[in-house]
């Protein structure tokens, strides 16, 4: 299993309200069980040595979700962060987010910056919470950002001919990570939803029909194996072809 772990690992965590809804349950024991998976999954990847996870949390487009459900949610990363800060710093754990944070309610943003603050000199896993976020608005505020930098004078990096991918990449709420090389969706949904647009491009992807509350450990390995039996060739020929050139 050392063979090949991806270094960035991005999860769109999906399927806690069917998970509920096919038990009877209120929505809201689905987000819980999802805590605990969440719990896991770290866990999982600490053991294996991923150095980045990255956990689609909320996205712009959850406000529009009744206001008790943003609630919920919002309290279950506070109680999260409350309940695991010690394990994660203690464990080499640092916190990260992307994402437009400071719309957060202030209790949560308080939280979250506490979190980051207590475990930035952690280097062994970096647990990146998309929160707040959305793929095209991470890319406008880059840009935006590279425009204001143009009219006050020069982007630094930038030559005669243009932007590069790697001075963009600085712009990005990702700046300093590695692409993603593993993309998993659970609760078998076929689409990015607004994430990662940009870091995504040469991500393998992987789906599983499991709901994130019944996502374990052994599930996240096959995964990983899976990944591990994938030939990437980034644009390239296959590797068996590459062989007899
Ligand atoms: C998707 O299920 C899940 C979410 C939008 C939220 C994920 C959040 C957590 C697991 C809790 C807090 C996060 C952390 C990092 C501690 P869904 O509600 O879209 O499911 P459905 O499509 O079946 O309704």
């Amino acid at each position: 299993m050392e063979n090949k772990i991806p270094r960035h690992i991005a999860i769109i965590m999906d399927g806690n309200g069917r998970w509920a809804r096919e038990r009877g349950l209120p929505r809201a024991a689905g987000h819980r069980a999802g805590v605990k998976t969440v719990r896991e999954i770290v866990k999982a990847s600490l053991d294996l040595g991923v150095p980045v996870l990255t956990l689609y949390a909320f996205s712009q487009e959850n406000w529009k979700r009744p206001k008790e459900e943003v609630s919920l949610l919002m309290e279950l990363l506070d109680y999260f962060l409350n309940k695991e800060i010690d394990r994660l710093k203690k464990e080499g754990v640092r916190v990260r987010t992307i994402g437009r944070i400071e719309a957060l309610p202030e209790r949560t943003l308080k939280k979250v910056k506490a979190a980051m603050e207590a475990t930035r000199h952690n280097d062994k896993l970096i647990l990146n919470v998309a929160l707040n976020y959305g793929a095209r608005t991470e890319i406008l505020d880059a840009v935006n950002q590279i425009v204001e930098k143009a009219r006050a004078g020069g982007v630094p990096g930038m030559n005669g001919s243009g932007l590069t991918e790697e001075v963009f990449s600085n712009y990005l709420y990702t700046k300093g990570l590695p692409d993603p090389d593993l993309l998993i969706r659970t609760s078998g949904e076929m689409r990015l939803s607004n994430f990662l647009l940009w870091q995504l491009s040469y991500a393998e992807i992987y789906i599983t029909k499991k709901y994130w509350p019944d996502f374990a450990r052994e599930d996240y390995l096959k995964a990983i194996r899976e990944y591990q039996r994938r030939d990437r060739r980034f644009g390239d020929i296959c590797a068996e072809d590459a062989a007899g050139r």
